[in-house]
């Protein structure tokens, strides 16, 4: 098979993962956007969530202690993680990508039960939604897919039954917000320090991903009322409520 892209030290495969992940070693990282199982625009791709038999394929793939970041749907994403740490890698921790512009997929239970009575509602204004191709938060389109539109226009109508007036306001379903990203990690061999030195991997570059402060105020605001205190010897395994906290010197920190 050949590559969809091979310049600079850069290779793109365009394939069913399972045919190349066998073929990649070495590998020092890895990010990935897999199917949510959220049956998104009913696509076949998305019916399930990638169980434990690729997640073993891509660990074998990598090194000791290589990192693995794979976003997930808020409403799978535990077999995700499920089958990340069932295929052998460690959770490290879940991060989030925030984000204010979902659009709602949330039923209108007043609306509903206006329906299920057979009751037809007075249409007072309509509202413009979104129109156009569906587009991603990022501004690209949704998975290139331009015969899916948003809709361009909603009907505002009042409740019909004293039933749809109690329910009047109430949904199925929160606005998407965000997206989990689930930070997982082969195995190390023997010791961070050994592993970090033969491999290159097992450690995260903390101090190049730092928010730099935005002045003054925002740096003491990141340590409690600007101050850096500690109870010496509590984190050896002593009586924290024994020792009185001391002051120290703010580390020389860019950022949070
Ligand atoms: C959540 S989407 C990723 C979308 C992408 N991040 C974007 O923003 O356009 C999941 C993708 O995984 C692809 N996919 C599903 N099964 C796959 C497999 N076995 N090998 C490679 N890709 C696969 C699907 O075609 C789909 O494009």
């Amino acid at each position: 098979m050949k590559p969809y892209y091979e310049e600079k030290g850069i290779t793109i495969w365009c394939a069913d993962c399972k045919e190349i992940l066998p073929k990649l070693s070495d590998v020092s990282a890895v990010v990935t956007d897999p199917p949510y199982g959220l049956k998104f625009m009913g696509k076949d791709w998305d019916k399930g969530i990638p169980g434990v038999e690729f997640w073993r394929l891509i660990l074998a793939a990598c090194k000791p202690g290589a990192h693995l970041l794979a976003f997930g749907g808020t409403r799978t994403h535990h077999r995700l993680m499920c089958a990340l740490e069932d295929a052998g890698w460690e959770i490290r921790d879940c991060l989030m990508w925030l984000y204010g512009t979902g659009f709602p997929k949330s039923m209108d239970v007043s609306s509903a039960i206006d329906k299920a009575l057979e009751v037809g509602r007075v249409e007072i204004g309509r509202r413009s939604g979104r129109t156009g191709p569906a587009v991603q938060p990022n501004g690209g389109s949704v998975y290139s897919d331009d015969n899916y539109q948003w809709p361009g226009e909603f009907s505002i109508t009042n409740p019909a039954t004293e039933a749809a007036k109690q329910w009047y306001g109430w949904g199925t379903a929160l606005k998407p917000a965000w997206e989990p990203i689930i930070m997982a990690r082969k195995p190390i061999e023997e010791t961070v320090a050994r592993n970090v030195q033969k491999y290159g991997t097992g450690a995260l570059n903390i101090d190049t991903s730092r928010i730099e402060y935005q002045g003054d105020d925002d740096k003491s605001s990141a340590t409690c009322q600007g101050k850096c205190t500690s109870k010496p010897g509590a984190l050896a395994g002593g009586t924290q409520h024994e020792v009185k906290r001391v002051d120290f010197e703010r580390p020389k920190l860019k950022g949070r």
